[in-house]
């Protein structure tokens, strides 16, 4: 997974492309390089390490006068993160350079084509390939463009994998483009063209946006976007993108994933707004089980924080609208004999980037067992988007962020949404109007943990972060989120965290429980208004006196306990060490607050150990690769 970045204009290339390569480093950023055409032909610089410092480097090092380039930022797959590896790659007369995001999976055996035809290769990686085999399928035809098209197309037909490429050729003012299983961008400017893997890469000098489609190739030049697909001409939509770069940037914060946090409440604010018009829910799309929903069900399919979200999901929409969820992860889907029955199961793909390999190879397996199929997703033209058949946006905005935070609590807010359209012919309509006004309160009620428990929070956090092994439970509605918070707690922190079902634990954990295990327990299960008590099932009103018999089970074996509880709960306070409070809400809204309170916990705990929070270790925001 990596980030590709091109510009073709007036201007100067390079600081254009390092400003933009700044913007997506989150692609990954183990290494950089740029590729730039000048007077005298191909000039690269690249290295290992962070993007930050590699850009330093180029600064220092390098003037260079250009108006065409390319820039890259690396998650290394094949091969360890070098100098060498390092993209832009060039063939061996150095006239082409590639910049590529992706994996050709049959590089090995074109590698040994072009060995035994005299090319010479430098690097371990799959890409190196690329522009030798462009160069082999040049023509010298004098046509500089037509033949560099053409020659990618012929390189294209035979590469097996995923790519979204540029290519830069010695002699051409301009850049070909192409994409396949990979996102790739054109932002459109005044005599002047982007290229990119994702929209804020060129925020900052449009918001003009062309998304190209499964199998295109551009050429790219200042004054022209030309674009092909299946050897014959297209047109493709500019959209506006209403992003500014102020939302793609940190805003003050230290770090993106707080920004993100603070930004939880304007998220549910905004994905509530697309879809609800007074009491009216208005997801406008046939999900496939409208009408008698006998016999209909949902099979839920994601991968990391948006599988907790589906299984969060799971629960509302069970409970709400009393249709059968199932979930399993895509990586698993993908490879079982699942048995489904396409005419009455509706498949969503819960994706944030909407640009998730398995995700997407699962929703396209979906399709072939004849699934009603619907992406649920936070990125406008996704691939997620243009493979099912209905698309839901969360309104999360612009994620950097590695650790999905603000989308998480997106996706949840449509879940409450599905639930409740789903609902309306279910419940009284009393109860109906009582959770519509609770969810519209959501964004308050995740603003008062921001602002009332957060000095708390980093006081826990404080005490959490000395250990080196925690466990997060809860039940019910819960489990997810505390799934949730040990996953967030895990990847940022380097704490290894185990989310549980509280009910779990005796059977296992228990033998690791001492007093270096603290446990992370949420106790927020109280029925809440008394129309909704009705309306609950008697089994989430026992939810909370469970909890608390698992937490009086956990302090016997002498774990220390920090219970996410709600405000004026005093019994709790008698069983445990520390308490988080969150505001009161009705169960099933209550993975709302507690999902701000446990991605804060997560936070600060990072912080006190001096983590690199919007950049884990070992980690990438979207995963482009199975
Ligand atoms: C990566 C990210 C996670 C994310 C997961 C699924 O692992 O680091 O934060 O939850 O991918 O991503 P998706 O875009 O499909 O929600």
């Amino acid at each position: 997974m990596c980030g590709i970045v091109g510009y073709v204009g007036e201007r100067d290339a390079l600081p254009i492309i390092l400003q933009s390569l700044k913007r997506i480093e989150y692609r990954g950023y183990d290494s950089a390089g740029i590729a730039c055409i000048t007077n005298n032909g191909i000039e690269v610089y690249k290295d290992k390490g962070k993007v930050d410092d590699v850009i330093e480097k180029i600064n220092y090092l390098k003037s260079i006068s250009s108006n065409t380039g390319m820039g890259h930022c690396r998650w290394a797959t094949h091969g360890a993160p070098s100098k060498t590896n390092a993209h832009p790659h060039l063939d061996g007369e150095g006239g082409i350079a590639v910049v590529h995001n992706g994996i050709i999976e049959n590089f090995q055996s074109l590698k040994e084509e072009l060995l035994s035809l005299g090319c010479t290769f430098v690097s371990e990686t799959d890409t190196e390939v690329i522009p030798h085999l462009i160069n082999h399928c040049l023509k010298n035809s004098g046509d500089v463009e037509w033949e560099l098209k053409e020659a990618v197309k012929e390189t294209l037909s035979r590469l097996i994998g995923s790519y979204a490429i540029i290519v830069a050729a010695k002699g051409f003012d301009g850049l070909v483009a192409a994409r396949k299983e990979s996102p790739l961008i054109i932002g459109v400017g005044d005599r002047e063209n982007f290229i990119a893997s994702d929209v804020p890469a060129v925020l900052e000098q449009t918001n003009r946006v062309i998304y190209l489609d499964e199998g295109d190739l551009a050429v790219v030049k200042n004054d022209s976007v030309y674009i092909e697909n299946g050897g014959a001409e297209v047109k493709r939509a500019e959209r506006l993108i209403p992003w500014t770069i102020e939302d793609a940037e940190k805003g003050g914060y230290e770090h993106f994933m707080l920004k993100e946090i603070h930004e939880e409440p304007k998220a549910i604010t905004d994905t509530l707004r697309g879809y609800l018009a007074g009491d009216e829910i208005t997801l406008g799309i046939d999900l496939g089980i409208e009408g008698d929903t006998k016999g209909k069900s949902i099979l839920m399919l994601a991968c990391g924080t948006s599988y907790y979200a589906a299984l969060c999901g799971k629960h509302i929409i069970e409970n709400l609208a009393k249709v059968p969820v199932q979930l399993e992860f895509a990586s698993e889907f993908n490879y079982s004999d699942f048995v489904l029955d396409g005419a009455n199961v509706t498949v969503m793909a819960i994706t944030q980037s909407g640009e998730t390999a398995d995700t997407l190879m699962a929703l396209k397996k979906a399709k072939r067992y004849g699934c009603k199929t619907v992406a649920i997703t936070n990125v406008v033209g996704s691939s997620a988007t243009r493979i099912a058949d209905e698309t839901i946006y969360t309104g999360a905005g612009p994620e950097i962020g590695v650790a999905a935070t603000k989308s998480f609590v997106a996706q949840l807010v449509i879940f409450y949404l599905l639930g409740l359209q789903k609902s309306l012919a279910k419940l009284p309509e009393a109860a109906f109007l009582e959770y519509l006004e609770e969810l519209r309160r959501m964004p308050q009620i995740a603003q008062l943990v921001l602002d009332e428990a957060n000095g708390n929070i980093q006081k826990q956090a404080r005490y959490l972060s000395k250990y080196e092994h925690a466990f997060f439970v809860g039940r019910g509605v819960n489990l997810p989120i505390a799934l949730e918070g040990a996953l967030k707690l895990k990847e940022i922190s380097y704490i290894h965290a185990e989310g549980y079902a509280a009910g779990e634990l005796k059977h296992g954990p228990f033998a690791l429980l001492t007093e270096d295990t603290p446990v992370v327990a949420i106790v927020t299960h109280q029925p809440f208004k008394k129309s909704l008590i009705k309306s609950a099932t008697q089994a989430s009103q026992n939810v909370y006196e469970k909890m608390l018999g698992n937490v009086k089970e956990i302090k016997a074996r002498g774990a220390p306990v920090i219970a996410i509880a709600e405000e004026g709960d005093e019994e709790v306070e008698k069983y445990v060490d520390a308490v988080v409070r969150v505001p009161r809400t009705s169960a099933i809204f209550s993975p709302i607050p507690n999902t701000v309170a446990l991605h804060l916990l997560a936070y600060w705990a990072a912080k006190e150990r001096g983590c690199e929070i919007d950049k884990p270790r070992n980690l990438a925001k979207s995963v482009t690769v199975e």
